[in-house]
């Protein structure tokens, strides 16, 4: 991290006050440091706006393995994009729900388009893709 720069901010009582309340919930001890995270959340959002950026990605998908061919559908799609998938667990949820997760690197676009594949899959019940950032260009 650089130097810690101080600001000044000026915002209504009354949504300053909502603001004190979630931080409190959510377990931030101060402003500062909910802060810092959304404006992190932001940075790393705005990266995943810039086509050709390098960025990382969770996919989260559940669904009924004894549905006809779908968790063969699902596995081929994921050898098919066998170069953006660096990793995936899969986790039997109970006799019929499989969970499987799925960590992406690669552009925003090509990751967004493997996850909406995937979670569009006909019988995925839920999915979820999750943008995240490799790091090197957020403190
Ligand atoms: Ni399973």
């Amino acid at each position: 991290m650089g130097d810690l720069a101080r600001f000044g901010v000026s915002i209504p009582d009354d949504l300053l006050e909502k603001f004190d309340g979630l931080i409190k919930e959510k377990g931030y001890n101060n402003r500062s440091e909910a802060i810092r995270d959304l404006i992190r959340d932001r940075l790393v959002e705005d990266q995943w706006t810039k086509y050709e950026n390098d960025v990382v990605g969770t996919v989260t998908v559940v669904y009924n393995h004894e549905q006809s061919d779908l968790a063969q559908k699902l596995t081929e799609i994921q050898h098919k994009k066998h170069d953006l998938i660096i990793s995936s667990i899969h986790v039997h949820l109970d006799f019929h729900n499989c969970l499987e997760v799925l960590i992406m690197r690669g552009s925003s676009d090509e990751v967004k388009k493997a996850g909406e594949q995937l979670i569009s899959t006909r019988g995925v019940k839920h999915g979820k893709i999750t943008m995240t950032t490799t790091g090197q260009e957020i403190d």
